[in-house]
């Protein structure tokens, strides 16, 4: 059963859907079920992927990660998404890019903990932090 902004990715062709609202059925690609992929917040990698986030002036900057993750051709940060007041917003980047999204948003208003980053390295997965 699928729960809001659950991502799901398909392990035969590689598509990845974020659920935006969740009903009972399974999620079905490539005649198989999508895998949910998990939220990782400890890295033992060696590069870094939990998002850092950080308040600015007039909103939120989250950088991947305390060292930034490469963004090459064949392994980079595929998107960087903020959750906060429930709302979601999604900066997509792309190789050559800075692993960096800058949110403006009325942070004022935002409860403090209640800011979630997210984001999908192409090769690691789905990383979170608060
Ligand atoms: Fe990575």
């Amino acid at each position: 059963m699928a729960k809001r902004n659950e991502v799901y990715r398909c392990a035969e062709c590689g598509n990845i859907v974020e659920v935006s609202h969740g009903a009972g059925g399974v999620l079905v690609c490539c005649g198989q079920p999508m895998n949910l992929l998990p939220e990782k917040s400890a890295d033992s990698t060696t590069e870094k992927h939990v998002p850092v986030i950080e308040k600015i002036n007039g909103g939120y900057k989250v950088i991947v990660g305390s060292t930034l993750h490469p963004m090459a051709e064949d392994h980079w940060i595929e998107w960087i998404e903020l959750l906060a007041d429930g709302k979601s917003y999604i900066q997509y980047l792309n190789p050559g890019d800075e692993p960096v999204a800058v949110f403006m948003i009325d942070a004022a208003m935002i409860e403090k903990g209640s800011v979630i980053a997210r984001e999908y390295c192409n090769k690691h997965g789905l990383w979170k932090n608060k």
